[in-house]
C-alpha cells in the first residue's frame, strides 16, 4: 500500500463515520455522549492530523483550511470513484452531499499545524534543486509555456477559492504522487483538466524539485479569491 498499512484505521474511521450515522437517524432519542462533528472528524486524526492540521513523516495531505468547496468536490470524487485510494473510496462510500458540505466547511475553518513543516526542516535537502524547485513554482518556465504555480495556487501557496487547493507544506511525496498521476494519466480531473496539461509539461526532476519546495514551506496563507485571470483554463478552480 502506497501509505503504509492503514487497514486498522480505516476500520476506526469506519466504525466512527457509521456510528454517526446510525445517531443521525436515531436523533429523536437521548444520546449519553454529545455528539458533535469534531468528536466524528476524530474518524480522520490518525491520517489528517489533530482537525485535519497536518502529520509530519507521512503522505498523508493536511485539510485544514483548505478551501472548503475544494475538500467537498474530492470527497465526492473518493465516493464516485473518479479519484482513487481504496480507505478513502471506502470510508466516502456511503456519505451525502450535504454530509460532505459540513465536514468540508468545519476542516477549511482549522488551522494547519506549523510542527509539521518544522519537523521536516533539518533534513539533508539538495540545494541546487530546491532552488529549481523554488524557481518553477514562483516563476514556471515559459519557454515551455509552463505556468508558475503561484499564478493559479495563490502568492502565498494558499490555494484560491472556490476549489483550487494550497499546496504549501504539504507531504512531498503527496504532491509527487498527484502530480505524477496527472502526468502519467491514472488521474484525470473534470475538463479543461489543466493540471494534466501542466504535469505533462514537467519531468520527472521539475516534479520532485517542485515537491520538495513546496513541501517545506510553512503554510501560513489563507486561500485567495477567485480569479478570471488563470493562465490556464481549469474544470474545477
Ligand atoms: C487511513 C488513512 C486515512 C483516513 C482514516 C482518512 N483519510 Fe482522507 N486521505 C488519505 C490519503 C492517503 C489521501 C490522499 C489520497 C490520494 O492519493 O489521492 C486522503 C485524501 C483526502 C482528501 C482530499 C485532500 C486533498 O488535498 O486532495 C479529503 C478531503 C479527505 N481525505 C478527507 C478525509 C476525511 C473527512 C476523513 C475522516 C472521515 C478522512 N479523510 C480519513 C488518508 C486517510
Ligand atoms: C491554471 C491553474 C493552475 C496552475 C498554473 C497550477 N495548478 Fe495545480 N491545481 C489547479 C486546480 C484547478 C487543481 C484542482 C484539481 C481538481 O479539482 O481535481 C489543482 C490541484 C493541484 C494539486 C492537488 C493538491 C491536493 O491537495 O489534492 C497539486 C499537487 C497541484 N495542483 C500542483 C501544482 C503545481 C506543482 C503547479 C506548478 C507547477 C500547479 N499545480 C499549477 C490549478 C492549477
Amino acid at each position: 500500500m502506497r501509505y503504509g498499512s492503514a487497514r486498522i484505521l480505516v476500520r476506526i474511521a469506519a466504525a466512527m463515520l457509521l456510528a454517526a450515522s446510525a445517531d443521525a437517524s436515531r436523533a429523536a432519542s437521548p444520546r449519553p455522549v454529545e455528539d458533535t462533528l469534531e468528536q466524528r472528524m476524530q474518524a480522520c486524526v490518525a491520517c489528517h492530523g489533530e482537525r485535519g492540521g497536518g502529520v509530519a513523516g507521512a503522505a498523508f495531505p493536511r485539510l485544514a483550511g483548505q478551501p472548503a468547496a475544494y475538500l467537498a468536490a474530492q470527497m465526492k470524487a473518493f465516493r464516485e470513484g473518479t479519484r482513487t485510494y481504496a480507505p478513502m473510496n471506502f470510508l466516502m462510500a456511503r456519505q451525502s452531499d450535504a454530509y460532505f458540505a459540513e465536514i468540508a466547511v468545519w476542516f477549511a475553518s482549522q488551522r494547519p499545524d506549523p510542527r509539521v513543516v518544522e519537523a521536516r526542516r533539518g533534513a539533508a535537502v539538495d540545494r541546487a534543486a530546491l532552488a529549481a524547485g523554488q524557481a518553477l513554482v514562483q516563476k514556471g518556465r515559459p519557454d515551455d509555456e509552463l505556468p508558475a504555480c503561484v499564478s493559479c495556487h495563490g502568492a502565498g501557496l494558499g490555494g484560491r477559492t472556490p476549489a483550487i487547493p494550497a499546496l504549501a507544506g504539504m507531504p512531498r511525496d503527496f504532491l509527487i504522487e498527484q502530480v505524477g498521476s496527472w502526468k502519467t494519466g491514472s488521474h484525470r480531473s473534470p475538463e479543461p483538466d489543466c493540471m494534466s496539461r501542466i504535469a505533462r509539461r514537467m519531468s520527472g526532476a521539475d516534479i520532485v524539485a517542485a515537491a520538495t519546495w513546496l513541501s517545506l514551506q510553512q503554510p501560513d496563507a489563507g486561500p485567495e479569491p477567485k480569479s478570471d485571470a488563470l493562465p490556464l483554463a481549469c474544470g474545477r478552480g
